[in-house]
């Protein structure tokens, strides 16, 4: 996409926001920084994933500099995602980085926890407020068969000290999964509502690298909410702040703890959609469903024969914004898979 993007530079307005064809306006990136991890979960990738060689993944300064021509477009949240964030090397320095960028207002991190008790510390001391950790059970044998790989005390472990780490707020992302996760649902909830983490339920999204999701899979986060309301009491839907936001929180009748529901399967909430990605090695997309992809890292590398760089990735990101699809189309007859899987795109 490349050339047309650098064929269509001057078209880019500078100081213009990133507003695509539906009147979308996007304020958000989610940055992938590796697409390695140290889980092997089946909704994210196949048992034998392999991975980008090292030169082939942005480096932060890249990512840093892209992050910046952002920025300077409208994004105003940075999510760093993987594979594993937390697998790259000193991803407190690349946190330092972007939350110095002016107009960057948030920068939040995904992981799945295994490496927390050792990281929380200097990414809360890099400037981080924020952290998602996926948890979808809290048993180890349901845990190894979602992940395939033992794992489940480290998470508990890197949770305590991401608490001890002070971050103002801890979210746990679970993936429900008919047949699966119906008996995980009420002990998250109780653990989280314990421990003071925000619960966030995400159904099971056609991501997956083995082809294993199918529709009847997905446990609905009706469903889900439904098993909870009987089991522990009445939700109280809680308004957000945000309303690019995918989740709808809930409260318990008390007032107490905070359940959110992502249902881009049954409830898509494409029409609100605010964000968009860079893979590790550096494609933007304007969706996780996205089938075309735009390379900023050729870009970068100096492959786009202009001394305005930062125009071009500029140029760039308009392009992928501006043929953004309506929705995700699951469900519809010509719906395509993306070709990639979420441990590629950035979860
Ligand atoms: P907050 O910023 O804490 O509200 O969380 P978030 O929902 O932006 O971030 P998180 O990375 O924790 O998202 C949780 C999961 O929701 C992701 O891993 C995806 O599975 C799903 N999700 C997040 N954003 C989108 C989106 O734009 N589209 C779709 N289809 N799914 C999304
Ligand atoms: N469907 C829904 N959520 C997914 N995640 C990964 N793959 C899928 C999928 N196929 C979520 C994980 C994690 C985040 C990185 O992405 O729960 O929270
Ligand atoms: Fe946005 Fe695509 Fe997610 Fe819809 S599926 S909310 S368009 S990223």
């Amino acid at each position: 996409m490349s050339d047309e993007a650098g064929g269509r530079a001057t078209r880019w307005q500078p100081g213009g926001r990133l507003t695509d064809g539906f009147g979308r306006v996007h304020t958000d990136l989610r940055v992938s920084v590796t697409d390695r991890c140290n889980l092997r979960c089946t909704y994210c990738m196949p048992i034998d994933a392999v991975f980008k060689p090292r030169e082939e993944l942005l480096t932060y300064e890249e990512i840093a500099r892209v992050v910046r021509v952002a920025a300077g477009l409208g994004i105003r949240s940075v999510r760093l995602t993987g594979g594993e964030p937390l697998m790259r090397a000193r991803l407190d320095e690349l946190v330092r980085q972007l939350v110095a960028v002016p107009g960057i207002e948030d920068v939040a991190v995904t992981t799945n926890g295994l490496l927390l008790a050792e990281q929380s510390e200097a990414l809360a001391r890099a400037g981080l407020h924020r952290l998602n950790v996926s948890l979808d059970s809290l048993r180890e044998d349901v845990f190894e068969a979602i992940a395939r790989r033992r794992g489940l005390d480290r998470v508990l472990a890197g949770l305590a000290a991401a608490k001890a780490a002070g971050f103002a707020t801890i979210r746990i992302n679970a993936v429900s999964i008919r047949g699966l996760t119906e008996g995980e649902i009420v002990p998250l909830a109780e653990f989280c509502r314990r421990e003071g983490f925000q619960l966030r339920f995400i159904e099971f999204m056609p991501l997956d690298a083995e082809a294993c999701w199918a529709d009847e899979r997905v446990l609905t986060g009706r469903d889900v909410r439904a098993i909870l309301e009987r089991e522990l009491g009445p939700l109280v839907r809680v308004a957000s702040g945000d309303p690019g936001q995918p989740a709808v929180d809930f409260t318990w009748a008390d007032g107490t703890g905070r359940v959110g529901f992502i249902d881009p399967v049954s409830t898509p909430f494409c029409d609100r959609c605010d964000r968009l990605r860079l893979t590790a090695d550096g494609q933007f997309r304007n969706c996780l469903f996205s089938t075309t992809e735009w390379d900023v890292r050729q870009v970068l590398r100096g492959g786009d024969e202009t001394d305005d760089v930062d125009g071009a990735i500029a140029a760039l990101l308009d392009d992928c914004v501006r043929t953004k699809r309506a929705a995700h189309g699951i469900g519809a007859a010509d719906f395509e898979r993306p070709a990639r899987a979420m441990y590629q795109i950035g979860g």
